[in-house]
């Protein structure tokens, strides 16, 4: 088992995590689906409280996507209602240890409930400055993107601002993300190895790092794993080891 003290300084800044694998982990155990997501949702205490110990100071989740409200209404009612629960739930704990709360995502598609707590919990916690934990909800990187050209094509529209004048930073200040810094790290749990329309702009320079374990599993020792391995990369950013060196 990994243990923190094993990791150097060189601690990432940005963390995202594609928390998959809460139905197959269910499902193992012969328990309904949402029962994974619960103890999905202790994972994420886990990963925050290992993330606040390093001194990461952007965690990223993924815990609902754009495509999920595809599911059956069962489960995207049983995952709508863990929400309210644990932000209620959290508050006090997050107050205590200076996590701030942010989210990401179309979030006017959420029930009124879980919009009104979520935003109740953000407003509470947003002179926290310990770590920004934010909640992907709703949230689909295409569908970010499209905003992000509608936003900006308005304004090309009014003379706010000029075509040639468009780069990274103006596009980064339209993103949903645009308080955060670039994903360093982008971990995904339960032996899948894709993206699944996240965060695609905000990764171009992370480094990737899949495990078989599923979400429910994933404890400290595994994110300080994910960490000892994205301290065994060099990385480039286009240039050469020796430009580096
Ligand atoms: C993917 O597993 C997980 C989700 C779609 C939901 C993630 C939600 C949580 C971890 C809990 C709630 C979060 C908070 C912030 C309290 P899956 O259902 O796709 O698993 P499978 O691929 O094994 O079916």
């Amino acid at each position: 088992m990994i243990q923190k003290e094993q990791l150097n300084s060189n601690i990432p800044r940005h963390i995202a995590i594609i928390m998959d694998g809460n139905g197959r982990w269910a499902k193992k155990q012969g328990l309904f689906r949402a029962i994974g997501h619960e103890n999905g949702a202790k994972g994420v205490q886990e990963a925050v409280e290992a993330c606040t110990e390093l001194g990461v100071k952007y965690l990223t989740l993924y815990a609902f996507s754009t495509e999920n409200w595809n599911r059956p209404k069962r489960e995207v009612d049983a995952l709508m209602k863990l929400l309210v629960k644990s932000l209620k739930k959290e508050i006090s704990s997050l107050q205590k240890n200076n996590i701030r709360l942010n989210a990401v995502g179309n979030l006017d598609a959420l029930p009124e409930k879980v919009k009104k707590e979520l935003l109740y919990v953000i407003e509470e916690t947003k002179s926290n400055n310990e770590i920004t934990v934010t909640l992907a909800l709703s949230y689909g990187s295409r569908e970010e993107l499209i905003k992000t050209i509608q936003d900006i094509s308005i304004k090309v529209k009014n003379n706010l601002i000029s075509p040639h004048l468009i780069n990274e930073t103006v596009i980064n200040e339209h993103l949903y993300t645009k308080n955060l810094p670039d994903v360093d790290l982008l971990i995904r749990t339960s032996g899948e190895q894709r993206i699944s329309n996240f965060l695609l702009w905000q990764i171009a320079y992370a480094e990737l790092y899949f495990t078989k374990v599923l979400w429910p599993d994933f404890k400290k020792t595994d994110l300080f794993e994910a960490i000892l391995n994205y301290q065994q990369r060099e990385r480039r950013f286009g240039k050469t080891s020796e430009q580096l060196s």
